[in-house]
């Protein structure tokens, strides 16, 4: 049982209550170069469940041969609890039939806002992707699915270098537009800092798109996600992407590397009075769990300070 805590100093200004939309089963384990056994992930589903988070990105529904560490998924779902929200990447439509066929009734497609990453990620040019997404929203609010939609390489591109703050928004717009009811807005590479969150934030209000509407998704590759997540929280931002344990990144971007830390997120939540649910110490012990089942340290700097006090559990 962990003692420490942060001493909790709340700025009224910021939301009383957030929402963690955890990705760790599918950010995390899809760029794990060793295959987890489809067991291990249910645990770790059940387990991030078990400690508050209110959803849990369990799996993708994409080709096998794209990302063979989640292959499992049809057998990941008949194996899980499907008590908790839990949506699935889905890029198409034969990604939503899967889905579909699995029970599933939260899916995310995930758009580029560049053109060299929609072709690298999605085999689609950037206009092409549209095409490939509208179809499968349709079909999946018509089936009773709510439908969440990422933009990636919001901040940078590792092959076209900057990305301009409109077309960021334009690509955002064309998602939502399609009729999903968020847009997450991704730091795939890790290279965004504060200011470039405000003034994104800014750039999708002022083309009509409020805050609750958007959530942000940090990689920690330059280690801002957290000075990122709070500019995001001033901003007025609810929702909030992150990773037990800090794993995480693209098999299609390698230069992205582990997502945000939930442990690291909740930990500042926690100092700044801003609720989350989340149960820190059971959140911990995952993460320990997680990091001997992948034979590696966490990289959360949470994990690390509180680690040594938890049990770590698990079978
Ligand atoms: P493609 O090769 O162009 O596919 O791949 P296609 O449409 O030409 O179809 C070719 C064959 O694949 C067909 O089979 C399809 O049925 C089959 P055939 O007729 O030849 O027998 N197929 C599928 N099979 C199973 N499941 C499917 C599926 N789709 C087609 N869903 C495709 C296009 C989109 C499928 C491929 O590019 C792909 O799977 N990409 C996924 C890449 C990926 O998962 N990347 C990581 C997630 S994104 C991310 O991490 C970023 C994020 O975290 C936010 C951030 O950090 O910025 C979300
Ligand atoms: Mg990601």
């Amino acid at each position: 049982m962990s003692t420490t805590l942060p001493a909790v100093h709340r700025a009224p200004a910021l939301p009383e209550r957030v929402t963690i939309y955890e990705v760790g089963p599918r950010d995390g384990l899809q760029n794990e170069k060793a295959i987890v056994p489809v067991h291990v992930k249910a645990e770790f589903i059940a387990r991030l469940e078990a400690a508050g988070l209110p959803v849990v990105e369990a799996t993708s529904f994409v080709h096998p041969r794209w990302v063979p560490q989640l292959a499992d998924a049809e057998e990941l779902l008949t194996i899980v609890d499907h008590r908790g929200t839990m949506p699935v990447l889905v890029p198409n439509e034969r990604g939503l039939d899967r889905a579909l066929e699995a029970g599933v009734r939260h899916v995310a497609i995930f758009g580029s806002a560049t053109e060299t990453f929609a072709q690298r990620n999605l085999n689609r040019s950037w206009d092409e992707q549209f095409a490939m997404f509208e179809p499968t929203v349709k079909r999946a609010l018509a089936e009773g699915a709510d439908v969440r939609a990422y933009v990636s390489m919001c901040f940078g591109d590792p092959w076209e270098g900057a990305v301009d703050l409109q077309r960021v928004v334009d690509s955002g717009r064309r998602l939502l537009d399609l009729g999903c009811y968020q847009l997450s807005l991704g730091d795939t590479i890790g290279v965004g800092t504060a200011g470039h969150v405000t003034a994104l934030l800014d750039a999708f209000n002022a083309a009509g798109v409020p805050d609750d509407l958007l959530a942000v998704h940090f990689h920690d590759t330059y280690g801002q996600a957290l000075a990122n997540a709070h500019a995001a929280l001033e901003h007025g931002i609810t929702t909030y992407d992150a990773s037990a344990g800090g794993l995480g990144g693209c098999p299609y971007a390698k230069s992205a590397t582990g997502n945000l830390a939930t442990e690291d997120l909740v930990w500042m939540l926690r100092g700044l009075g801003v609720e989350t649910g989340v149960d820190l110490d059971a959140l911990v012990a995952t993460s320990v769990w997680m990091a001997g089942e992948l034979g590696r340290p966490s990289p959360s700097a949470v994990v690390r300070a509180l680690g040594s006090s938890v049990e770590p559990g698990g079978d």
